[in-house]
């Protein structure tokens, strides 16, 4: 398979990183690397900023998602959304928000490891091009994927984890958390966890920011 994007650095300059973001996400837009093109209605690239210190990966879209385009914009989203509100004190536009595969599983079934192999470029495309200093991964896909683990979320989540190093020499790091499907399935502990760990996202951010180009953060567990 063709690879998404070519060996050349990450351009230094904000605005031909906003152009090679834009080249990417036509390109996906066109995708068919796995069999998930032939049902999608469409892409649902990301959205958000693409420029954001904070990014959130989900699994794959759902039906709502199919029919827009965008991420979490269903149950799900509306439980993002007003999350990271009270948690983060931010709206999703300050944020960027992808998936871990971009079209739509037929029937919400789980996407398959061939699915997530064949879309996985473009994710890891999006977080070096993003440059994000936090990535929340939601619920099992994303964080095992992120964290190259088998682990389940329980016992990820709670802990802060180095991903990797941003091209400026900055770690990015990743705080895992339950999915907001799980949340709306399981109530009262998955929702206190989740919240729990939206503001230990939120409080590492703040330490990446006051800390610069020298962010530390302890990494409270391992992958
Ligand atoms: N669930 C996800 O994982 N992603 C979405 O975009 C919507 C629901």
């Amino acid at each position: 398979m063709a690879p998404v994007a070519d060996d050349s650095p990450v351009p230094a300059d904000r605005a031909e990183r906003a152009a090679a973001f834009a080249e990417l996400r036509d390109r996906a837009l066109e995708c068919r690397r796995c069999r998930l093109a032939e049902g999608r209605t469409q892409v649902v690239f990301g959205s958000g900023d693409p420029d954001a210190d904070l990014m959130f990966v989900g699994e794959g879209p759902g039906a709502e998602e199919d029919r827009q385009g965008l991420p979490f914009v269903g149950r799900s989203g509306q439980l993002l959304d007003r999350l990271m509100a009270e948690e983060m004190d931010l709206t999703r536009d300050r944020a960027y928000i992808a998936n871990v595969v971009k079209c739509r599983p037929p029937d919400n079934r789980d996407p398959k490891p061939d699915e997530i192999e064949a879309c996985r470029p473009w994710l890891e495309a999006q977080v070096d091009l993003i440059g994000p200093k936090v990535i929340v991964t939601l619920g099992n896909f994303s964080s095992r994927l992120l964290l190259d683990t088998r682990e389940g979320i329980t016992r990820l989540r709670g802990s802060v984890y180095p991903y990797r190093d941003r091209p400026d020499g900055t770690p990015v790091q990743l705080v895992p958390t339950f999915h907001p499907a799980a949340v709306l399935r399981g109530g009262g502990e998955p929702m206190a966890g989740m919240r729990a760990d939206l503001v230990r996202a939120k409080q590492t951010l703040g330490t990446a920011a006051s800390a610069g180009t020298g962010a530390s953060v302890d990494a409270g567990g391992s992958a």
